[in-house]
């Protein structure tokens, strides 16, 4: 097996992974994994858009304010700052890119359209029409594609993070060498070594039965860091968007916050009227958190199966010229959304905890970096106020990769890491159970540990978890290793995780909810679980 050794690896080629190796590679060289294509990641689906001060009259204090009231008191303030003042420096850097912003109309002669979403008291949002992600995708895979010290490696699964315990020569100093990956087509596992690792895989969307998030969005920098030995944090925190497509043949596909920024209001399809004032004098723009409850709440109590989000009273050109992917996709199921209301449902779109960082991006073990969605920056705190990430992507990217060369000196060369190990696994005759689990675990998700909690169905979870967890560890020891199984093997431990920092939790704040402990305590104090 070769040893394919390069400067710093970066796991994942969405927005941070992206931002962290082109903040690198004019110096470095850098090797980024995909486990798929490279804009297979929750990047590119991104549509509202990315949040900074930009308007005359809106000020740092005032985005700071917003994104503590949403995440109830739990974020860490300097984070907080930290990433609120630097994003305006961001935007400015991804127009250098050529991300096409929606250029503005305002009298104040606004360089950039500004959108509005829950949770903020000014139009802060820059867009590309309601098709953001894929934009600054784009744009950020075309400058890597173009510098030559990036290697881009698609399907690519990362396994598991390579210590000292993989070293030839033994060391327990917990520095993180490189990683072992899948190469999906040919089945090998290849051994990348570096000096340092950023990991950027994303989130663990997949972890629910129904999610806006991609298929890969499985927690696997997550469950990697975790199996590593580093800190995860306030993993209870999932965030429910409000408004996904409720739609038979079509799953995860999102309608965007900014259709209520720009009117869009919530109703009852029985009656056809708004209910949203009644939960929140802010009505569909109150955070995501308190929209997904009352969604929830109307649909238990009338049976229904979804509730409607309507844009039509505005005007025709208005709706089209704002949303005109959702136009267009709405349109080829039979919708038009500029004549009737469209069917939503909330589903899992945003893992708010992760991995412990620094505001350098730095783990609790050596060598190893992380930014983004695998993350626990301290900046959502117990619920994200909305397109707070792509921001959090692009400022922890840059400061992960700023660290790394200040830092380059003192790290380590790799040395010499043992091969992957197959002699004692033989090709799985049984994948239905890796499937069938797959399943089990995103239904028992979504029916025991999602919008409202309780003790009892928390309890139930972890112990559908702790077997599985049993079933697929018995399964990864017996056979080789396939990208089912990795993501699997992932998905059960972030359920895990998830359910345990739940359990943990005695208040209902922010996007935890729970009728066992409704009231929220007066100290917000993070979950933090330690391997
Ligand atoms: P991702 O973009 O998810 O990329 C993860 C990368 O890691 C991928 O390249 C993947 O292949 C790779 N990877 C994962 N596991 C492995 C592995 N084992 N081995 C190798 N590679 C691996 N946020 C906003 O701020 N504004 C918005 O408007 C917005 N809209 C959204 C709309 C949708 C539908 C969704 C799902 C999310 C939205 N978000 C939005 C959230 C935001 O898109 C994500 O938080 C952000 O894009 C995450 O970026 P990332 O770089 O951390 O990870
Ligand atoms: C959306 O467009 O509603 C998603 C924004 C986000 O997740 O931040």
């Amino acid at each position: 097996m070769a040893d394919h050794r390069y400067d710093v690896i970066i796991i994942g080629s969405g927005a941070a992974g992206l931002t962290a190796a082109l903040n690198l590679a004019d110096t470095r060289k850098v090797v980024v994994l995909a486990k798929g294509a490279l804009s297979e990641g929750s990047t590119a689906y991104a549509q509202g858009g990315i949040a900074a001060v930009l308007e005359p009259g809106d000020t740092f204090e005032s985005h700071i304010e917003d994104t503590m009231v949403a995440g109830g008191g739990l974020n860490n303030r300097r984070t907080v700052e930290f990433v609120i003042e630097h994003a305006p420096q961001a935007i400015e850097r991804l127009a250098a890119l050529g991300v096409p912003f929606n250029p503005g109309d305002g009298p104040s002669g606004d360089r950039w359209h500004l959108t509005r979403e829950g949770g903020h008291s000014h139009r802060r949002i820059v867009h590309v029409d309601d098709a953001t992600g894929s934009a600054v995708q784009q744009a950020l895979e075309k400058a890597a594609a173009a510098h030559p010290n990036i290697t881009l490696v698609t399907d690519m699964a990362a396994i598991d993070l390579v210590t000292g315990r993989h070293a030839e020569r033994y060391s327990g100093d917990g520095r993180v060498r490189g990683v072992y990956a899948l190469h999906r087509p040919s089945g090998k596992v290849a051994l990348f070594t570096a000096r340092a690792t950023i990991l950027a895989t994303g989130g663990a969307g997949r972890v629910y039965q129904f999610s806006t998030a991609p298929r890969g969005a499985s927690g696997d920098g997550i469950a990697m860091a975790w199996r590593a030995g580093c800190r995860v944090s306030n993993m209870e925190f999932n965030q429910f968007h409000p408004t996904a497509l409720y739609n038979l043949e079509v799953k995860n596909f999102l309608i965007t916050e900014a259709m209520r920024g720009e009117g869009g209001q919530l109703k009852l399809p029985t009656n056809h009227r708004r209910f949203m004032p009644r939960f929140d004098s802010r009505a569909e723009l109150a955070p995501r958190d308190v929209v997904a409850r009352a969604i929830d709440h109307e649909i238990k109590r009338l049976g229904l199966d979804y509730v409607h989000l309507d844009i039509s009273h505005k005007p025709a050109e208005f709706v089209m010229e704002h949303f005109p992917t959702i136009y267009a996709k709405l349109l080829t199921l039979g919708i038009d959304i500029t004549k009737e209301p469209i069917p939503v449902v909330p589903a899992m779109h945003y893992t708010c905890g992760g991995v412990v960082i620094d505001l350098d991006g730095r783990t609790d073990l050596p060598g190893l970096y992380a930014a983004g969605e695998v993350t626990q920056s301290g900046l959502h705190g117990a619920n994200r106020l909305a397109s707070n990430s792509l921001l959090e992507c692009f400022v922890f990217g840059e400061a992960a990769a700023k660290h790394i060369l200040a830092h380059w000196d003192e790290f380590p060369d790799p040395g010499v890491i043992r091969e992957w190990d197959e002699s004692r696994v033989r090709d799985s005759d049984e994948d239905i159970v890796v499937q069938h689990n797959w399943r089990e675990i995103r239904r028992f998700m979504w029916d025991y540990v999602g919008i409202v909690r309780t003790t009892k169905r928390l309890e139930r979870a972890l112990h559908r978890a702790t077997l599985l967890q049993q079933e697929v560890d018995d399964y990864y020891g017996n056979y080789r290793i396939t990208s089912d199984l990795i993501e699997l093997r992932n998905l059960v431990v972030v359920a895990t995780l998830i359910v345990r920092s739940a359990l943990a939790r005695h208040e209902s704040r922010g996007l935890h909810y729970t009728l066992d402990y409704p009231e929220m305590l007066p100290e917000a104090v993070d979950t933090i679980l330690v391997p």
